[in-house]
């Protein structure tokens, strides 16, 4: 096995592993390497919707998703598609997998089906650190606060895009509140819980310095000193620690680059615990 450091702050490519073959002491040696680098990368896997289901169903139960519908035939799966002609694509902008829902998904494994030329990597970014690093006038404004995530309703994961339909749920918006800074049910470590697609305001505090202090937190969490960027191949598998990233996949698509390409991944989501 080979363990390449991304940046300096998170992330990893893995070689001489094979998902394929996933088993109790493969799966150990993954969550390790997860717990340790926050998100890894594994190129040319060829694995197939079952084993990618599989690999899911190691780390915990899995999770539908709120808005979306599945794969025919594998409900487990959210197939994201960005059509040829469409410039926006899913999961633009910072943000942490579904932090409005009361058990916000543990992890998440994306695997490459249809990559462009160019254009289309994800960003991470490390929010163990993001914690670590914030002023210490910050952190005691936050450290025992809450704050209010909300859903945005399905419009915005359906209409915005060509290829997503709903799974009939309720479409209307729907909020939960989470501690801001959240503890690792693993690590133990601390997390900063906030993301700017999803975290509107904080519980209690008043609606100017609320916004204030969020737009603060936000402009820090998305430091690029925290980050690391994978660019994509097919059949590339990320994993997430979605508590401890946030993520943002980058719709740099202009024409005679990556405009006028397709870009599909297949999704699936593992629940996680209640935020404490
Ligand atoms: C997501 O935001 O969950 C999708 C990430 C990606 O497509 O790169």
């Amino acid at each position: 096995m080979d363990v390449k450091l991304l940046s300096g702050a998170l992330g990893a490519e893995i070689s001489g592993i094979s998902l394929k073959d996933i088993n109790k002491e493969i799966f150990n040696t993954v969550n390790e390497l997860l717990l340790e680098h926050k998100v890894i990368f594994f190129r040319d896997q060829n694995i197939t919707p079952e084993e990618q289901i599989r690999l899911a169903k190691f780390f915990g139960p899995i999770e539908e998703h709120a808005y979306v519908k599945g794969r025919d035939g594998y409900p487990e799966i959210t197939r994201l598609i960005k059509g040829a002609d469409e410039k926006n694509q899913w999961g633009e902008g910072w943000h942490s997998d579904v932090s409005f829902n009361i058990r916000p998904t543990k992890a998440v494994i994306l695997k490459s089906i249809k990559i462009p030329p160019v254009g289309g990597d994800t960003v991470f970014s490390n929010m163990e650190l993001a914690w670590e690093t914030l002023h210490d006038s910050i952190k005691e404004k936050i450290l025992n606060k809450s704050a209010r995530h909300y859903s945005l309703g399905a419009d915005s994961f359906i209409e915005n895009f060509k290829h997503f339909e709903s799974n009939g749920n309720n479409p209307k918006e729907y909020y939960n509140e989470h501690p801001i800074v959240r503890t690792h049910p693993d690590t133990g470590k601390k997390i900063l819980y906030v993301n700017w697609m999803y975290t509107k305001t904080i519980v209690g505090m008043p609606k100017e310095e609320s916004a204030y202090t969020l737009n603060k937190l936000f402009e820090h969490q998305s430091s690029l000193d925290f980050t690391c960027r994978f660019s994509w191949t097919e059949n590339a598998v990320a994993i997430w620690d979605n508590r401890s990233v946030i993520h943002y996949a980058i719709a740099d698509f202009f024409p005679g680059r990556g405009m006028g390409h397709e870009r599909i991944m297949d999704r699936v989501a593992i629940l996680g615990d209640e935020p404490y």
